[in-house]
Formats: C-alpha cells, sequence, structure tokens
C-alpha cells in the first residue's frame, strides 16, 4: 500500500514540500501520494495578496499580513532556491529586494515548472485532525468552502505548513476603548497612503514596526512614534519620527508613556507580532512554542517529538525562508520515505534541550543569523538538496545588517551576490524612497 500525506497549507513551506516529493519521483524514486490542503483559492501563503481583512470570502480569519507596496526586507540573495535561481526565473539578474508581487511570481515558477498544482486542494480549510492510536492513522477534515462539504480522511503522516504570521497578538492598554481614532494589529494594515498626512504611534520595534513606520513615513504621513517596551529600534530615522518608552495608556486622540511624555495621535498601529495559532489540531498533536529559533518539541526542528508520525515547516523565528523551508522539507520527505531514521523519544527530547541551550548563548544577531545558517546546513548536508554556500548567504545578511545601520531607508539600494550563480544583482533603477510604484513590470524594468 502506498502510503498517505496530507501537507497543510501551499504557501512556500507547504510547496516546497511538494517539490521535495516531485524531485525523489523525478529520479525514479517511488514516493507517497501527497494531498495538499490549501484554505485560500490560490497558492503562495502571505505572498498571495488579498485586499482583505477580518475574514475571508467564506467567513473564516483572514490569512494574508501582508501590505501594498511591501518590499522584501531581506536581500533576496539570502532566500534564494538553490534548485531554482532567479535568474533562472526572470532570465536575468534583478536586483536585490523585490517587492512581493515579484516574490511572488518566484515562488510561482518553481512549482510552475514542477507541475505540482495538481496535489493541492484550494478552498480547503482543515478544520480537525485526530489520531488513532489503532490504525496508526490520521484523520484529517476538512470544510471545501467553495462546495460547502465537509471530506474527511486517512493519512499516514501530516505536515503542518500553515504558517504562524497570521494570528495577531493584539494586546490592551486603558484607554483603547475610548479612543478618538483607528486602532489597528499590522496584520490589517493594507495601504500606508490610509496615514498620509496623519501622525501615527506604532507599539513594537521589530519587522512590522520598522516596516510599517518606513511605509507610512515613505508615502506621505506626518510623523512616526514608536513606543517600545524593551529597547529602541535606535536606527537614524527621519526627523519627523521619533522613539519613545512603553506605552502607558490612551485617553481620547492622546498617549502617554511610561517616561511621563504624550503625543496627539490619528491612529494607533500594533506591531506586536504573531502567535502560533493551530485552530484545527488537538492538544496532543498541537504545536506551543514562542516565535524562537529552537522551537520547543520539535526534532531537528521539525518531527513532532509527541508523534514522530508528523511534522512541522517553517515555524522558526526566521532570518532564512525558502531555502530554509526547502532543506526542512527535503528532510521531511527523507524521514517519511524512510531514508532518514529518527532516534529515540529521550533523543529527540536532548536535541532540542540541546538547541535551545545553544541558541541562548548567542547575543546578537550575528549569532543568530550564523546559528540559522548552521542549521539549514545540517539538514541540507543530509539530504540531497542541492549544495550551495550557506556561509557566504549568512554573509549577506551580515552585510544587510550593516547597510540598516548606515541608513534605514536607503539600504534597500544595495546589492549583493548570488551564492547560487556567483553573480551580482544590479543596482536598482530607482532608490527605494522615491520608488513608489512596486508592480513587477516596474521592478524588471533594469
Ligand atoms: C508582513 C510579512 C512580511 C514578510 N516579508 C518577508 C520577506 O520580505 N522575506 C522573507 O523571506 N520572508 C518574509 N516574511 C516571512 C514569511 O513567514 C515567509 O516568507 C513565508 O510566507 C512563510 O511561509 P509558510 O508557508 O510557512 O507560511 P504562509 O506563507 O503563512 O502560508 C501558510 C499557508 O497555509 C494555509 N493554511 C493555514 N491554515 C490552513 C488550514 N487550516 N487549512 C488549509 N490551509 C491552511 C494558508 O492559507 C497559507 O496559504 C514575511 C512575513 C510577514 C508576516
Ligand atoms: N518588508 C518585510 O519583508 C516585512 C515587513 C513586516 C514583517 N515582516 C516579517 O514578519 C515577521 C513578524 O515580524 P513582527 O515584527 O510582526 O513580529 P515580531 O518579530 O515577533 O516582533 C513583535 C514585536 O512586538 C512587541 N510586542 C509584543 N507584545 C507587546 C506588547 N504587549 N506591548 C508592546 N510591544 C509588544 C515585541 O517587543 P519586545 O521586544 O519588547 O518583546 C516585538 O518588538 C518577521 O518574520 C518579519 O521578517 C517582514
Amino acid at each position: 500500500m502506498t502510503k498517505r500525506v496530507a501537507v497543510i497549507g501551499a504557501g512556500p513551506s507547504g510547496l516546497a514540500q511538494l517539490r521535495a516529493f516531485q524531485s525523489a519521483a523525478n529520479n525514479g524514486e517511488e514516493v507517497p501520494e501527497v494531498v495538499c490542503y490549501e484554505a485560500q483559492s490560490d497558492w503562495g501563503g502571505l505572498w498571495n495578496y488579498s485586499w482583505r481583512t477580518g475574514v475571508d470570502e467564506a467567513g473564516f480569519p483572514n490569512h494574508t499580513s501582508m501590505y501594498r507596496y511591501l518590499w522584501s526586507n531581506g536581500p533576496k540573495e539570502g532566500l534564494e532556491f538553490a534548485d531554482y535561481t532567479f535568474e533562472e526565473h526572470f532570465g536575468k539578474q534583478i536586483a536585490s529586494y523585490p517587492p512581493r508581487e515579484v516574490l511572488f511570481d518566484y515562488i510561482q515558477g518553481r512549482v510552475k515548472k514542477a507541475g505540482v498544482r495538481d496535489k493541492i486542494r484550494f478552498n480547503n480549510r482543515v478544520r480537525d485532525i485526530r489520531y488513532d492510536e489503532g490504525s496508526g492513522k490520521f484523520t484529517v477534515v476538512s470544510r471545501d468552502t467553495e462546495a460547502d462539504r465537509e471530506t474527511s480522511e486517512d493519512f499516514d503522516h501530516v505536515v503542518v505548513a500553515s504558517g504562524h504570521f497570521s494570528t495577531p497578538n493584539v494586546p490592551y492598554y486603558p484607554g483603547f476603548e475610548n479612543f478618538n481614532g483607528r486602532i489597528l494589529h499590522a496584520h490589517d494594515f493594507r495601504d500606508a497612503r490610509e496615514f498620509s498626512n496623519q501622525d501615527i504611534l506604532i507599539l513594537g520595534t521589530s519587522y512590522s514596526a520598522e516596516d510599517i513606520g518606513s511605509q507610512c513615513w515613505k508615502y506621505g504621513c506626518k510623523s512616526v512614534t514608536v513606543a517600545h517596551r524593551t529597547a529602541p529600534m535606535g536606527f537614524d530615522w527621519p526627523e519627523n519620527w521619533k522613539e519613545v518608552p512603553a506605552l502607558e495608556r490612551v485617553n481620547g486622540k492622546t498617549a502617554y508613556f511610561i517616561d511621563g511624555s504624550r503625543t496627539t495621535v490619528h491612529a494607533i498601529i500594533l506591531c506586536t507580532g504573531y502567535k502560533h495559532h493551530f485552530a484545527f489540531l488537538p492538544d496532543d498533536l498541537r504545536l506551543k512554542t514562542a516565535n524562537r529559533l529552537a522551537t520547543a518539541d520539535l526534532y531537528k526542528g521539525v518531527v513532532w517529538n509527541h508523534n514522530p508520525k508528523m511534522f512541522y515547516l517553517g515555524m522558526q523565528d526566521q532570518w532564512f525562508t525558502f531555502n530554509m523551508f526547502d532543506a526542512q522539507a527535503w528532510w521531511v520527505r527523507d524521514c517519511i520515505m524512510g531514508k532518514i531514521g529518527l532516534p529515540s523519544k529521550e533523543a529527540m527530547i536532548a536535541d532540542v534541550e540541546e538547541r535551545v541551550a545553544r541558541e541562548d548563548e548567542g547575543e546578537t544577531d550575528y549569532d543568530a543569523i550564523k546559528y540559522q545558517g548552521d542549521y539549514v546546513q545540517e539538514l541540507i548536508d543530509e539530504t540531497d538538496y542541492p549544495s550551495f554556500d550557506v556561509d557566504g548567504a549568512c554573509e549577506a545578511f551580515y552585510a544587510w545588517k550593516k547597510h540598516k545601520k548606515e541608513g534605514i531607508m536607503t539600504f534597500r539600494d544595495n546589492c549583493y551576490k548570488s551564492v547560487m550563480t556567483g553573480s551580482m544583482a544590479p543596482v536598482h533603477h530607482t532608490v527605494w524612497v522615491s520608488a513608489m510604484d512596486d508592480s513587477m513590470e516596474s521592478y524588471l524594468e533594469n
């Protein structure tokens, strides 16, 4: 009997899993039957932009957190697929910080070439997964939201690739209920032009805070105030941008901070991160972890320690993305196909403990990049995923950190060398701060 594998989600992680199995089949290997469930009507995960906020067409929580004018926040040279380069896709080398539409096109190019679309059941939201000790199978219950019908099927393995930047972490501060303006989470942010001529307050100091603030600034907001709970971002911000201590409360349109200062704002954007949230999983299968590099309870960052027939992809905090998901997907494929064996439960738990301790030893972002680079290398060394210069990709990330320090509104004007093809990216025709058109047509004009 051929094994059956359910993949939950057709974002970059789920698509990596489909490509991994297709690659083995291409090499003449006998692969399991794979069914990928995707709640949306198209693939690409977060990169599949939607103007909708709140609920989707079917009334379920909207998945995407992407917004208009989003350009990659890290160099593309750090995320390039080893088996499908930017040059192969676009027929030429392109600049280093592509906008969303360009990256979406690139993600699609590889899976179109691989011909895996027919493995995906679109408009199918997985509602429940149970494991039966007797049969050794998982039962996956899904709702086809187009046909408005439920299906239930059994599988030998489940690979959860449903992402973890979709369920917003929404804190409460006193006075929010009386604020005379808009309060929204980054998940519901769509178009920076909404805030032109407005004074905005941002909570949080990570990537969403930095990038949404920069977008609003670029598209003409009046001022940006960023409140930090732990430490300021500390970049050399433009003059109408200030960093202040943590928010204490709001009253009317006035925000009060813990140092006694205050400011009047039109809108508050909560860039306060996301929750790992798996509404479709019971407790015994459900990952509960902080957003960190060494996730809880996942051997090698992918095997669910409490039932090693189940896997998770892409659950780490992310410096590396697309090629890390690939490294994981190839490894999971080989585990499912019996090419990689698993140790005892005790050894898997010890593996997680060791990873957590090693992550905790690191002090800087550079340590974190190297840590995740080493993890990617570890996985690809154990499979036939095309080897690439992971240390070279780390170098691109180190240079990126330096370029951000030099100029937070200019770092996207830099270019880096592809570690896959060795060619240098061209300088983009327009500096980021003046490039208002983020269409693929405009970006590829170089
Ligand atoms: C605003 C934002 C900007 C980002 N920018 C960058 C960037 O510039 N560069 C970069 O490398 N990374 C970026 N990321 C990181 C991002 O996490 C990855 O690029 C990537 O999208 C993760 O892929 P994934 O497949 O793991 O998850 P997702 O992209 O979230 O895809 C998960 C898929 O699972 C589906 N799904 C979820 N639940 C179910 C269910 N119950 N049933 C069926 N299907 C389901 C969803 O519909 C979705 O298609 C960004 C993230 C955010 C939030
Ligand atoms: N252009 C782009 O490519 C782009 C743009 C946006 C996001 N992203 C991606 O999206 C992912 C998520 O990034 P993120 O910034 O949304 O989440 P994140 O990295 O998890 O950061 C969450 C932030 O929220 C703060 N926070 C949490 N709870 C808070 C509270 N109660 N009050 C005040 N602050 C609070 C945290 O502060 P503490 O430090 O105090 O804990 C932290 O600064 C990342 O992978 C990022 O790369 C990419």
